[in-house]
């Protein structure tokens, strides 16, 4: 079952969901010497990053034995304005002790279909097929219209079983993604939606109390296998639940 934990403002879901991060890598490398978390683009999670890169968070997060991944990725170069990969750096990779080996990017420079594949791959290597794609920690948002990741409403991913990671066309924005498919996401052992704003209220509610039509709102695909899901709502984006 999901868990909706509210907040009254974007800075202290934020908080609370750096804490989540801390707690988890803690848990992670003591059970597994290792802390593979799935990071999410969009606006929401920049205070997030923010805070995991000061002093404060820094020194309780064990990041030589963390390694970072990206739930989807725009089909961009990786210095473009809408890189999310660009987006985490700025704002938290180039700020803490990170081994760069140990940041995996989509490479959303090359053709949206080899870059789903390499990433496929690099995910195998990383995890083995045996045990599957099991991120400690994946981060998501929701987009106005339901999307997650970059499952958006009536594409063609939302119905991927075996791939992993899939290029996805998005009529809507008019460009290729990259995304982890519908069984990647639900084969994590944590998932933290971070969800902020009022323009979010009735979609929110459509996606946690209506009725489920995942191809109209990919958000509700998201039900682990065997892991938790938290959803981090501000109180503007709750106001309707
Ligand atoms: C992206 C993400 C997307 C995002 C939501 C929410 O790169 O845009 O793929 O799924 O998490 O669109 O974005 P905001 O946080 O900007 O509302």
């Amino acid at each position: 079952m999901a868990q909706i934990r509210t907040y009254p403002d974007l800075e202290r879901l934020s908080r609370a969901a750096a804490e989540h991060f801390v707690d988890l890598a803690r848990q992670a490398v003591a059970d597994r010497g290792r802390f593979a978390v799935a990071l999410s683009g969009g606006s929401t999670p920049k205070s997030l990053y923010a805070l995991l890169a000061t002093e404060e968070f820094l020194r309780r997060v064990d990041w030589p034995r963390v390694h970072v991944f990206w739930g989807d990725e725009r089909c961009v170069p990786p210095d473009h304005v809408d890189s999310s990969y660009r987006m985490a750096k700025e704002i938290l990779l180039d700020h803490v002790p990170l081994p760069s080996e140990q940041v995996y990017r989509i490479r959303g420079e090359i053709e949206p279909a080899l870059a789903a594949a390499e990433y496929d791959s690099l995910l195998r290597d990383f995890f083995g097929e045996v045990s599957g794609p099991r991120f400690d920690l994946l981060l998501l948002g929701m987009g106005d219209d339901g999307h997650t990741a970059s499952l958006f409403p009536n594409t063609a991913a939302l119905n991927e079983r075996e791939r992993w990671v899939v290029e996805n066309y998005v009529e809507a924005k008019h460009m290729w993604r990259v995304t982890l498919s519908p069984p990647t996401i639900n084969a994590a052992a944590n998932i933290a939606f971070l969800v902020s704003g009022a323009e979010k209220a009735e979609r929110l509610r459509q996606v946690l109390k209506g009725d489920y039509q995942p191809h109209l709102l990919p958000a509700q695909i998201v039900k682990p296998v065997n892991g938790h899901l938290l959803w981090f709502v501000d109180e503007a984006a709750a106001a309707l639940l």
